[in-house]
């Protein structure tokens, strides 16, 4: 039996971090195996790259050379994390993923989606995850939010101007709603505890 593959989406400051997190307790209580990773990392050579893409000058790379970048972290991943987990019957719960690319490489930096989508089949192939959770705030509630966290050097995204995190929200709703069986848009404003009794809900009626 796979285990489930389910990502939290969404710009900065939704507080996706914090719902992997609550549920990854969720399913403990259930008694579903399930293991939290995130993206661009989740695995040693991952982790190295994502050093790359998340420090220095917004403009440190170019859009293309970024998303290839992402895509090899991606790839690694896949390969040593995530589809060992899924065969051997855990749950993946990852802290972005695909759609991430779709928003911040595609809608945000112009990317053809085409390409994303071609780099996607070349990567994962066929694998795709059951259930994504999209945590839709307003961008500038969000990056509000982000400046009271400590973030070390990990900021070369929410230094990009607001008309950049304006398009990724648009990237994420126009995608969710093309495929409503596998996404589900969840308003990130309200509290905490209700946005993640929101996803309990779901996940139940989704997956069970
Ligand atoms: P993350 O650690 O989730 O940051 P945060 O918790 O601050 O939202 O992701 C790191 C950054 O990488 C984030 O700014 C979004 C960006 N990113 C992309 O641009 N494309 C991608 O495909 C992924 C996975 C992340």
């Amino acid at each position: 039996m796979f285990g489930k593959f389910i990502t939290f989406e969404g710009g900065e400051g939704c507080g996706k971090s914090t719902q992997v997190s609550l549920l990854m307790q969720f399913l403990r209580t259930k008694g579903i195996k399930a293991l939290p990773t995130r993206e661009p990392g989740g695995s040693p050579g991952a982790e190295l790259i994502r050093e790359l893409h998340v420090t220095g000058a917004p403009n440190r790379w170019d859009a293309l050379t970024e998303t290839l970048l992402l895509f090899a972290a991606r790839r690694d991943h896949l390969v040593r994390t995530v589809r060992p987990a899924l065969q051997a019957g855990t749950w993946v719960i990852c802290d972005r993923y695909v759609d991430s690319t779709i928003a911040y490489q595609g809608y945000g930096r112009g990317v053809e989606l085409s390409v994303i989508d071609s780099l996607h089949v070349m990567v994962a192939g066929d694998l795709r995850p059951d259930l994504t959770f999209v945590l839709d705030i307003d961008p500038e509630v969000g990056l509000k939010r982000t400046m009271k966290r400590a973030h070390g050097m990990e900021d070369r995204f929410e230094r990009m101007d607001i008309n950049f995190h304006r398009k990724l929200r648009k990237g994420y709703l126009e995608t969710a709603k093309q495929n409503p069986a596998r996404y589900i848009i969840s308003d990130a404003y309200r509290p905490i505890d209700d946005v993640a009794g929101a996803i309990q809900f779901q996940l139940n009626e989704k997956i069970g």
